[in-house]
């Protein structure tokens, strides 16, 4: 709900509320964003007038040492007003919303209140990139013009409110309504000055195979930065943050979580004011950004995306998975489920030849897998990474009948065909770079540092997208292809456009970002029904813009069922599981070489868009045959998975999740334990999300490879320790006795969420006999709850 009374504006959701009022100024002060306040649509005018009344700042005489704002208002501060939209200039001292250089190079704006409307239909895309969608109906939402009445420049802030998920975006705008060129040095998406300070910003780094770790600062004076300037979203801090109570955890306790639709350089800020105001902003990283305007253009920042949730960390990221699930995830992919795939990647890298993967593939087909990716090494003259990228042609020495015949064998098996290309990219040894050395994204007569033995195409020309575009399609088009991975596989440096002028250099890494949408618009209209992954070197671009085009992104190049667990975790605060796609690949595993359990790497695994990524035509027929149980399994399960509500039950060194279906129904949950520790054997599983009036059963499956994992323990534990002690050979011969057991239960969805189920005792040192789990390093039990 949108209400507007006189200079009032009154953002509703269902459980939240975002006020701002036009001050005595026509500075848009922000007034509360947080807590529903009680306002219906049949609230009386006069009260929400009141109320905004109390809300507003009271300032009777003029601060030491401030800048009064003019010599009418002495009373008011623009540096301790909570605003809409902070420029420079005019006394606020804070972090700044906007900043435009006007043709004298002065950079001071004052942007006051000009007029509001109501915006009325479906939602209109933003101009050049992603954004959130809606139809009529299905979102409010409110244009607030704002004007530099020296310049004549205007800043237009949109609000679009989701009522049902509690999330209200946020977009700027800025219109060169001045008679000359004036540069955008910064635009941000969102700003919210909170009236209080005391806040913890949780944000998430990382590296490559090391994404989403999660950390967690106090917000004090000193500012808080959360940025990228490597040209992606990036996984050394994802856009997506949240801000908090100390106090705050998975179920209690206030979040407002921020998230931006855009690929590209980000930053985040949030600090402390001198008077104990918290304000947060974000948008493009202003580093090395400059946006040149003439008279009439405009420049257009990406959407933010606010979320508030009273219900803890879980309860913002339900509000969040659902919202990305129905306005971002693409019309045609909504609720519909993914496919189980196989990728080629770590089964045999750049080793492929039509015949090894039709055999791999034959494989595949064997254990129920639906999807059959062809990764890396299919084009050009590609053998490794150091040539080809830009050469979109079939390599016919690997496939000598060419793509389209290769997809139909995989046809006739009746599996999907999917295929790699990482379309941004330029190989110096390529016939592309041969023939348009200036479509290289480097500075012309300054040595370049290479990253991946490979170049950026500078998207940033319009001939590059419109090109790769139209080759792709052309090619791809004829191959039938169902599923498209698109990656990309560097980090931005020696950034230069040799296609834009000087002045407009600053422009080049955001110009870069919407030539990549602009082929993303490209590709995807051209291939209707084609699912799109992301990949980024694994989640070096996991972010909501890509989302708009891809259903789904690689979360991570590390496979390692221990390290997915915390990755997966890391996502899920932000990003619905079924965006995050998780591959069950060999051990050792081949980023950490460790050995994890069969099962493990499938219960983790299953928690995403689920596939393999091993060598299945060279695995032991037992193997093969426990992964064709998983797949049914997984198939049996795919809807609670991909399309439930997710709770992060227990986070560190175990893990406890669980998915429930949209009608309580049917439920899957998850532990696992990272190590075994002794003589700490009591686990419990307290369940979230059911219907407390259903009651339920809670089963488990046994897990046949921990008894093969303590089959090969009975022959490596020394034979001396054996006889030494009885009770060990006793142990492991109990273990493998524990073949077929399963822990079951039948009881309500309040016991199963107030007390949870006492689960068997592991092994811990101890007081083994028949109803011990068996739950070595690394183990974990998925458990599937139905009601009855
Ligand atoms: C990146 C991806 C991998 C794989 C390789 C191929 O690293 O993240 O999954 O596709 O590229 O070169």
């Amino acid at each position: 709900m949108i209400r507007i009374i006189n200079n009032c504006f009154a953002l509703c959701t269902e459980h939240s509320a975002y006020v701002f009022r036009v001050n005595e100024t026509g500075h848009p002060e922000h007034l509360h964003y947080g807590a529903s306040l009680g306002w219906t649509a049949d609230t009386p005018d006069g009260v929400i007038e009141n109320d905004c009344a109390a809300m507003a700042e009271k300032r009777s005489f003029e601060l030491g040492n401030t800048v009064v704002y003019s010599p009418e208002h002495k009373t008011v501060m623009l540096e301790d007003l909570r605003l809409e939209a902070a420029s420079v200039g005019k006394g606020d001292l804070r972090d700044p919303f906007a900043v435009v250089r006007y043709a004298d190079g002065s950079t001071t704006s004052d942007f006051v209140f000009e007029k509001a409307e109501l915006l009325k239909g479906a939602k209109a895309p933003l101009e050049g990139l992603p954004s959130s969608h809606a139809a009529e109906g299905e979102a409010e939402q409110l244009l607030v013009i704002l004007k530099d009445a020296a310049s004549g420049v205007a800043l237009e802030l949109t609000y679009t409110v989701y009522e049902a998920f509690d999330v209200i975006c946020r977009s700027s705008r800025i219109v060169n309504g001045s008679g000359s060129d004036v540069d955008v040095l910064r635009l941000m998406s969102a700003q919210v000055d909170f009236s209080e300070d005391g806040f913890e910003l949780t944000s998430f780094h990382g590296a490559w195979t090391r994404e989403m770790e999660k950390e967690t600062v106090p917000v004090k004076h000193a500012l808080v930065v959360n940025s990228s300037v490597c040209g992606a979203s990036s996984n050394r801090s994802n856009p997506f943050v949240m801000l908090h109570r100390p106090q705050t955890c998975e179920s209690f306790g206030e979040v407002w979580a921020f998230n931006l639709i855009y690929s590209g350089n980000h930053y985040e800020s949030a600090g402390v004011n001198a008077y104990g105001k918290t304000r947060f902003l974000n948008g493009i990283n202003p580093q090395g950004f400059s946006f040149r305007l003439a008279p009439g253009e405009a420049f257009q920042a990406p959407e933010a995306v606010m979320c508030w949730s009273d219900r803890g960390f879980s309860g913002m990221s339900q509000c969040l998975h659902g919202f990305v699930r129905k306005h971002i995830t693409p019309d045609e992919w909504q609720g519909l489920s993914r496919p189980v795939l196989l990728n080629s990647w770590e089964a045999s890298y750049f080793d492929i030849s039509e015949s090894k993967l039709l055999r791999l593939a034959r494989a595949a087909q064997g254990a129920g897998i639906e999807l059959f990716v062809v990764d890396d090494g299919w084009f050009g003259r590609r053998d490794d990474d150091t040539s080809s990228l830009g050469d979109w042609f079939v390599n016919k020495k690997k496939f000598p009948s060419g793509l389209k015949a290769f997809g139909e064998k995989l046809k006739a098996m009746g599996l999907q065909f999917g295929i790699w290309i990482e379309p941004e990219m330029i190989s110096v040894d390529s016939e592309l770079y041969r023939a348009h050395p200036d479509w290289s994204m480097e500075i012309p007569g300054r040595a370049h540092s290479e990253g991946r033995n490979q170049r950026i195409l500078d998207m940033a020309n319009p001939a590059v997208p419109e090109y790769i575009g139209s080759t792709l399609a052309a090619l791809l088009k004829d191959t039938g292809v169902n599923y498209i991975k698109w990656d990309m596989n560097r980090v931005f440096s020696d950034v230069f456009s040799q296609h834009l002028p000087a002045e407009r250099q600053g422009e080049t890494a955001h110009r870069y970002m919407l030539g990549v949408y602009r082929l993303f618009d490209i590709l995807t209209k051209a291939l209707p029904g084609v699912l799109f992954e992301g990949c980024a070197s694994g989640g070096n671009r996991f972010d909501l813009g890509i989302l708009c085009y891809c259903p789904q992104i690689w979360g991570s190049d590390n496979t390692d069922a221990l390290c997915r667990a915390r990755i997966q975790e890391g996502y899920s605060y932000g990003y619905p599981l079924n965006c995050v796609s998780a591959h069950v690949s060999s051990v050792p595993n081949h980023q950490t070489l460790r050995e994890t359990p069969l099962a493990t790497r499938f219960n983790v695994a299953c928690f995403g868009s689920f596939g393999y990524e091993l060598n299945l035509a060279d695995l032991p027929q037992a193997e093969l045959a426990k992964m064709k149980e998983q797949v049914e399994l997984y198939k049996k399960w795919r809807d609670v998975l991909q399309n439930g509500d997710f709770y992060r039950l227990e986070c560190g060194s175990t893990h406890k999740w669980i998915c429930v279906s949209k009608d309580k129904r049917r439920a899957v949950g998850m532990l696992m334990r990272e190590l075994a520790e002794a003589n700490t054997q009591y686990e419990d599983f307290k369940a979230a999300g059911l219907d407390p009036d259903l009651t339920y059963r809670f089963y488990s499956v046994a897990e046949k490879q921990d008894i093969r994992q303590f089959g090969d323990l009975v022959n490596t534990v020394s034979p001396v320790h054996i006889k030494q002690n009885s009770l060990a050979h006793n142990l492991i011969a109990r273990f493998v006795k524990l073949d077929g057991e399963a822990e079951c239960a039948e009881l309500s969805g309040s016991a199963l969420m107030g007390s949870g189920i006492r689960l068997l005792p592991s092994y811990g040192g101890t007081g083994f006999n028949d109803r011990t789990r068996c739950f070595p390093d690394f183990a974990s039990r998925l458990y599937y709850i139905e009601a009855i």
